[in-house]
């Protein structure tokens, strides 16, 4: 008789129960995370342990009238971690992304989290995963913000007004603590009305629609870059004041000369240096044209700037091993490509919390592996 297993399913109203928009938590959450990925107590996809994930992407004909085609930000995406320290589990975030499905009455992408223990690796937990991933995104920069920006900083831009450009608002004003004035810049003006009247309604704090993005970005101690990537920002460099710091959580661009003063940290350097040898793979004319960090892996290429692995990263900063903000001057542009780290540790902080409320249902993988 071989060993009964079951799993856990939280479904998007469990994961809200189990406090899964806690964004304060989550980024204490994160912070203990950051540092178990400068210790290397984490293992992420691919040969060198530290992908983002693994894209699947259609193409752009088909001779098969099902087969789903290429477009904006259309793709499916596996991304597995295991996560160390207390939380020593495996698991993946899988999620497809299609722009029509807000036509349907869907968010953009549906996510799913899975959680296996790291050993046996049987299932412990199958979890709604759109809410996990938002949370979890968001609360990276508001990471970041508490430990880069300059001190009593008071003014945010949130360049964005999508769900990742909301959560990653939360975030900053809980990882500041001093804001005032919230700057929100979108090319759909209503929305960045709406969110800015959602701020003063929610926080007391003023806010407003920017009428243009020189604007918005000249106003700020904190940029917050979420805009989706099909139209990329591009800013110039001497819109950011002194002291600034900009996080780029979607695409933008800023011209050469704002890297050749500013200093400049990542979420993980080990991923990003992943992400420029993929790059390095494509042919010359292909490379450094999509994702977060493509103008700055252009640079490292062209000499403009160290290699990657020599750059510091968010979690060296935490621990003391790097320096971070040296004065209140310095400008500082963070840089985050996501990663499956997140959404399992954050998924596993759910998943804890749901079993100590008795949330979810348990599911039956078998009495008795028919295969043992
Ligand atoms: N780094 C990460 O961990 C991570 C994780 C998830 C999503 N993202 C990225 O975050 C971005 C935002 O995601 P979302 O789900 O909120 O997208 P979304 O498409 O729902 O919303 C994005 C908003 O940006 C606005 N926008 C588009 N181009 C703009 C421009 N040039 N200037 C100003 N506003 C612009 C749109 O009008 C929209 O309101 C995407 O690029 C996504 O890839 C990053």
């Amino acid at each position: 008789m071989g060993k009964k297993t079951e799993f856990l399913y939280l479904n998007e109203e469990d994961t809200i129960k189990a406090g899964v928009l806690d964004t304060a938590r989550c980024m204490d959450v994160e912070e203990e995370i950051f540092k178990l990925l400068s210790l290397g107590d984490y293992v992420m996809g691919g040969d060198k342990h530290n992908s983002h994930g693994i894209a699947l992407k259609f193409p752009a004909e088909s001779e098969f009238p099902n087969m789903p085609l290429d477009g904006p930000d259309r793709r499916y995406m596996a991304m597995p971690a295991y996560v160390g320290g207390r939380f020593n589990v495996a698991g993946e975030k899988w999620y497809g992304s299609n722009i029509i499905n807000p036509k349907r009455g869907l968010p953009r992408s549906i996510l799913m989290v899975m959680l296996n223990n790291a050993d046996t690796c049987e299932p412990i937990a199958l979890m709604a995963g759109n809410l996990i991933s938002s949370v979890r995104t968001g609360s990276v920069p508001g990471v970041a913000a508490r430990h880069l920006a300059k001190k009593g900083a008071e003014t945010c831009t949130c360049i964005g007004a999508g769900p990742v450009g909301k959560a990653c608002f939360e975030a900053i004003r809980i990882g500041c603590g001093t804001l005032k004035t919230v700057v929100i810049y979108d090319i759909i003006r209503e929305k960045a009305e709406a969110f800015a009247a959602a701020i003063e309604k929610e926080y007391g704090l003023s806010a407003y629609a920017a009428d243009d993005l020189e604007q918005a970005v000249r106003a700020a101690d904190i940029i917050s870059v979420a805009a989706s990537s099909v139209v990329p920002v591009n800013l110039q460099n001497d819109w950011l004041k002194k002291g600034s710091l900009i996080m780029f959580t979607g695409r933008c661009n800023i011209d050469e000369a704002y890297f050749g003063s500013a200093k400049l940290i990542w979420d993980n350097a080990k991923m990003h240096e992943v992400y420029y040898d993929e790059h390095l793979l494509l042919p010359e004319d292909q490379r450094f044209k999509n994702g977060i960090g493509v103008q700055i892996y252009r640079m490292v290429y062209e000499g403009k700037l160290p290699p990657v692995p020599e750059q510091t990263s968010l979690g060296d900063v935490i621990l003391g091993t790097r320096p971070g903000r040296e004065d209140d001057d310095e400008r500082i542009c963070f840089i985050t490509g996501g990663m499956p780290v997140w959404d399992v540790g954050w998924g596993y902080e759910i998943y804890e919390n749901a079993k100590k409320l008795g949330l979810g249902q348990t599911l039956k993988l078998w009495d008795s592996p028919y295969l043992a």
